[in-house]
């Protein structure tokens, strides 16, 4: 690990990668030992290596998968089929499996052609289901947090899209925790400082089964664009992806860096009419929007 100045066998990179993750944990604040925490698996390395890091650190932690129907390449039954596999290797933890077209009639692609959304592909309907479903099971399921995969790289992809393009709210409540608030469970990412390769490396050491392929649709998607060119400044400069994201938590967390939108009471939020969940829109949610047919 060029950026830590760092090699490690086999045996000691599997235990590196533990510890760090406690210690994000701690240096973070996610959660203590006695909260039960939900991990949002989609069946590649990052969620799955996930759980398998707060099982082997004694956390009580539970798993959740999404189907969101995506038939191309088999991707969501292969997905499932990883997540499957884990979760039966791991009987003291507990799988809630969603299937988004039993449950609301419809899949993601194709309630996402019928809204016609984002230009002909379903990522953003994708997005917005994902994201209600999480927290809807999180807290229906009584859940204190919520934990994804999101890996170093992920984060500065994302960061370096919303600093190009100045979204200040975007970069506002971009942080390895999102608290609790009325109608939205508390968000963390454990991963959040590990590089991809890091994590993959974690999941081949330890023969975690998960699955390669990117989602269908998330080729040509700008964040692998990103990515690319970020590796290459990576390249040139070890280190450097590491502290563009850690240096920004860091000086967010110390109010060095600061935007207007940190003042700003948040928008007026009233639980949708129908799920429960906080909305800023008048009436339904966005995602009962969705599933309401004009015919
Ligand atoms: P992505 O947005 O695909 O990069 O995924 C980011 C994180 O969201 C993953 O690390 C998982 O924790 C979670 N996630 C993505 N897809 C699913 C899914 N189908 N079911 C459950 N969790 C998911
Ligand atoms: Fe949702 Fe690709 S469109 S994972
Ligand atoms: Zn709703």
């Amino acid at each position: 690990m060029r950026h830590h100045k760092l090699a490690l066998c086999a045996d000691h990179f599997i235990e590196w990668v533990v510890q760090q993750t406690q210690r994000s944990i701690e240096k973070y604040e996610m959660f203590s030992r006695d909260k039960r925490i939900l991990v949002a698996v989609s069946g590649g390395k990052d969620s799955l290596s996930l759980w398998d890091i707060l099982l082997e650190l004694g956390y009580k932690a539970d798993g959740l998968y999404i189907d969101l129907g995506i038939e191309n390449n088999d991707y969501s039954e292969t997905s499932l089929e990883k997540v499957l596999q884990f979760a039966s290797a791991h009987p003291e933890a507990h799988l809630h499996v969603v299937d988004v077209k039993a449950l609301y009639g419809e899949s993601v692609p194709e309630v996402a052609s019928r809204v016609r959304r984002g230009k002909g592909k379903p990522c953003s309907v994708c997005g917005l289901i994902k994201r209600h479903e999480m927290n809807r099971v999180t807290l229906e399921e009584g859940y204190d947090v919520l934990a994804t995969g999101h890996n170093l790289d992920d984060e500065v992809a994302v960061l370096f899209s919303n600093t190009l393009h100045w979204q200040t709210g975007y970069l506002a409540r971009q942080a390895p925790v999102l608290p609790e608030a009325s109608g939205l469970a508390r968000k963390v990412k454990p991963l959040c400082r590990f590089y991809e390769r890091e994590v993959a490396a974690y999941a081949l050491v330890k023969g975690i089964d998960y699955i390669h392929d990117e989602c269908p649709f998330a080729v040509g998607a700008k964040t692998i664009y990103y990515k690319t060119l970020l590796n290459q400044l990576e390249e040139r400069s070890p280190g450097a992806k590491h502290q563009f994201y850690l240096n920004y938590v860091d000086a967010r967390s110390h109010q060095r860096i600061r935007f207007a939108e940190d003042g700003e009471s948040p928008p007026e939020m009233h639980p949708c009419p129908r799920c429960g969940q906080p909305t800023t829109a008048p009436g339904l949610c966005a995602f009962c929007r969705l599933w309401e047919r004009k015919e």
